[in-house]
């Protein structure tokens, strides 16, 4: 492991004391600290918590909000769920990927942006919704979505 993912890693895992319970919220600390869950962390996560590498591997790769490479510098979430769904969320997550030259679950090779689908922004009653950086958007078409998206460049 390198020097920089130890650094960013070993207060982590300090804050993290082997306990029941203990991966998911270690694993949200890592990556709100590093942007991501660098699969490099595996083996020294697995020792500290006793657990197998198997096993965090697993819980990584259930959870899609945890990202195996850092993100794009703009991160647009599209929400999937039920209700968003019914409201045209897969129709507006197509024009989000052809816009963007970018498919969902990835990172465009030029890393001006990530599109991942979400399960449910709490917004459901203004469905559909969906979330850029850190702003939530609601009752969202694809003409809103191309405003949004002009405004960040893209
Ligand atoms: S279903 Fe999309 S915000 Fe709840």
């Amino acid at each position: 492991m390198d020097s920089s993912l130890n650094s960013l890693l070993a207060p982590v895992l300090a804050d993290h004391p082997p306990a029941p319970g203990a991966l998911l919220p270690l694993l949200h600390a890592l990556q709100e600290r590093a942007g991501h869950v660098p699969p490099e962390a595996v083996q020294a996560i697995a020792e500290h918590l006793n657990l197998s590498r198997a096993e965090v591997h697993g819980v990584i790769s259930y959870y899609h909000f945890f990202r195996k490479a850092p993100a794009g510098r703009t991160v647009l979430q599209i929400c999937r769920a039920e209700a968003c769904q019914a409201r045209g969320a897969e129709s507006l997550l197509a024009h989000a990927e052809q816009r963007l030259a970018c498919a969902s679950h990835s990172t465009r090779a030029d890393g001006a942006v990530t599109v991942e689908p979400v399960y449910c922004l709490g917004l459901c009653a203004s469905s559909p919704a969906l979330m850029l950086n850190d702003s939530v958007h609601a009752r969202m078409n694809a003409a809103k979505l191309d405003a949004l998206l002009e405004k960040e460049g893209l």
